[in-house]
């Protein structure tokens, strides 16, 4: 009798124990129902161009507005080999106050396409108002001529979204710290806690078609200089030839 009480105040207690830990997570998981929606557009034409990105944080009530408040973003663009940023650009901007953003690595201005690997780049900026406005000025590179010339295709995929806030409040939502511990204002020892956040994306990936050289002209173009420079060659001895006679004539 006692036995069998036992068992089922166990049982109950191992059902309420269940409750009490299913409500937790189901709290944990609403407390950080963000609902971020992100635009990402390309803006300007040719080979120096803006990618713009519009962030709204929007929650359905406003008693939840305390979780972005006052938060940092921080945005991880991937870009692809033809595609750079150009760190002194990018160190002017920092130091003039209109952008912080900064290369994961070193970056080569120079190289063209075919050489250069993907690079990564990181911005960051303040919520204010539920949104942040960030933008970066991207170049492309030179592709190789190739014989019948057309265009090299670069794609631009949606960032990475990181939050840092300058209190413990997203450890309430359980999500991981971020692996790319980036930073936070641009000193490189001040590190920051960052939480990946995920996002509505509402526009396409970008594509950015850049025109590649035709070798056939290039021939072209090489035969016409050849041209050029023999048949002004020739010229030019024949003048020279025909002065140094009329000299000599003038002479005797
Ligand atoms: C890029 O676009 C943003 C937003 O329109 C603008 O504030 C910024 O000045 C532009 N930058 C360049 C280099 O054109």
């Amino acid at each position: 009798m006692i036995g069998t009480y036992a068992f089922c105040l166990k049982k109950y207690e191992l059902i309420f124990g269940l409750i009490i830990i299913s409500s937790i997570s189901v709290l944990a998981t609403n407390v950080c129902n963000f609902n971020v929606r992100v635009k990402q557009t390309l803006i300007n034409e040719g080979f120096h161009r803006n990618i713009t990105y519009g962030i709204v944080f929007n929650t359905e009530n406003d008693d939840e507005r305390w979780l972005y408040e006052d938060c940092i973003v921080g945005l991880e663009q991937e870009l692809p080999s033809g595609v750079f940023t150009n760190p002194d650009e990018l160190s002017d901007l920092r130091r003039n106050k209109k952008l912080n953003a900064f290369p994961q690595n070193r970056v080569n201005v120079e190289l063209p396409a075919e050489q250069s690997s993907p690079n990564k780049v990181y911005i960051t900026g303040k919520v204010i108002d539920e949104k942040v406005n960030l933008w970066l000025p991207v170049h492309a590179r030179y592709y190789q001529a190739v014989s019948g010339g057309g265009t090299a295709r670069n794609e631009i995929e949606p960032p990475t979204l990181f939050l840092h806030c300058p209190d413990e409040r997203l450890e309430l939502c359980g999500a991981n710290n971020a692996q790319a511990a980036f930073l936070c204002n641009g000193s490189p020892r001040e590190k920051c806690k960052w939480k990946e956040i995920p996002y509505t994306m509402m526009t396409d990936t970008l594509i950015w078609d850049v025109p590649v050289g035709n070798t056939d002209h290039y021939y072209l173009v090489a035969m016409g200089t050849t041209t050029v420079i023999v048949v002004g060659s020739l010229y030019l001895l024949k003048t020279i030839h025909e002065y140094q006679i009329s000299h000599r004539k003038k002479k005797l």
